[in-house]
């Protein structure tokens, strides 16, 4: 049930709102507060809103990779629906593009893609928001937002101020960065993100699953487009439409082991790949694979038949039963091979 609608210096505020209603898993209890941030104004009256109510907050952009607790959150969650997308400087070889951060991920693709610009192509339909995305660093067929972005445009909440911050201050790695680790966790609203795009193609050999599509349709231009248009294809075909089906998208993280633990691995008959930095890569949805669970129910969830990465809420109704299918599928996997799952989407805490 939506809570009640009031106005706070124009800025949308309800309340006691299900966060199954904001989250694409459709999981966890109700939101104290859920106040809607449309440009800079509102993110400074939204923390201060919180700060006046003792309340923690927890910042949401399409809630595609959170994933809410049976008994909610007792804070403000401040959804980003800042959009826009501005052309900083465009010349025959590049394009600067600063992103509101509630601007729709695969809104900004687009507007590269058609203006023939390379960089986020492989990164088609990944659900969510354009803020979100240097959060977990999102990445896709080869590319990472890290290998495009310049800045962010963020407001610190330590600080109270509107910072900028480089790259270089972003901590970038696999699914972890400043953002979502350590001691600036949660700290930093990111209200824009710039991207350096260039007038370029992708060049093969292209990341396993893309350039097997691509070989079979026998597709030789890699145009920013053509690029596209074939990852939405096998996105389509392997993985779960958010807007239909509930999901978090990938719900583990693929396995990094150490170079030194790397033939230990192979000896269980896991394919390791290597990476340039001597770290070797497990894929995470191979093993769920290999341990039967591909296309199986677990209290109320389904492992996605097409890539078990994937879970899909199908009728789960509580986080109590997320947590049971978890703890099976990670035990499995752990019996198995010895290596441990870790889950992808984050976690709203009740209390912050
Ligand atoms: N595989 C299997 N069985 C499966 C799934 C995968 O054997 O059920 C093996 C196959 O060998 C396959 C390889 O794993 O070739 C890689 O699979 P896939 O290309 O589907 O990618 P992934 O590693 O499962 C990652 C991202 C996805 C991203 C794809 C494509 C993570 C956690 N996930 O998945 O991201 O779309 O690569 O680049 O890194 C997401 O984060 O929500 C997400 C969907």
């Amino acid at each position: 049930m939506l809570g009640s609608l009031c106005y706070n210096r124009c800025m949308l505020i309800r309340e006691n709102v299900p966060i199954a209603a904001l989250t694409t898993m459709r999981l966890g209890g109700p939101a104290k507060f859920v106040l809607e941030i449309r440009n800079n104004d509102d993110v400074v009256a939204a923390y201060d809103f919180a700060k006046e109510r003792n309340l923690s907050t927890w910042v949401m952009g399409g809630g595609a990779n959170t994933i809410g607790l049976d008994a909610g959150f007792e804070g403000a969650i401040l959804l980003n629906r800042a959009n826009g997308i501005e052309v900083i400087s465009e010349n025959d070889t590049e394009l600067i593009v600063k992103c509101q951060g509630g601007e729709i991920w695969d809104n900004v693709v687009r507007f590269a893609c058609e203006r023939g610009y390379s960089g986020i192509e492989a990164m088609s339909l990944i659900p969510g928001t354009t803020g979100a995305a240097p959060v977990q660093n999102i990445g896709a067929y080869g590319q990472e937002v890290s290998q495009v972005i310049v800045n962010v445009d963020a407001y610190d909440t330590k600080t109270r101020q509107f910072v900028m911050l480089e790259k270089s201050e972003m901590d970038l790695g696999y699914r972890h960065t400043r953002f979502n680790v350590g001691a600036d966790k949660d700290r930093f609203f990111i209200t824009a993100v710039t991207l350096r795009l260039k007038k370029a193609h992708m060049q093969p050999p292209f990341y396993t699953s893309l350039q097997a599509y691509l070989d079979e349709q026998e597709i030789k231009d890699y145009s920013p487009m053509t690029i596209r248009t074939a990852v939405c294809a096998i996105r389509e075909s392997k993985l779960p439409d958010p807007e239909k089906v509930a999901s978090a998208g990938s719900f583990f993280k693929n396995v990094y082991v150490e170079k030194d633990e790397i033939a230990e691995v192979e000896a269980k008959g896991v394919p390791v790949r290597r990476e340039a930095n001597g770290r070797g890569k497990v894929n995470a949805g191979w093993m769920v694979e290999q341990c039967g669970l591909k296309g199986k129910e677990l209290y109320g969830f389904r492992v996605n038949d097409k890539a078990a990465l994937v879970l899909i809420n199908e009728k789960a109704k509580s986080y109590a039963d997320l947590a049971k299918a978890r703890a099976e599928i990670v035990e499995k996997v752990k019996n198995k091979f010895g290596l441990t799952l870790e889950q992808e989407p984050v976690e709203i805490p009740v209390k912050e």
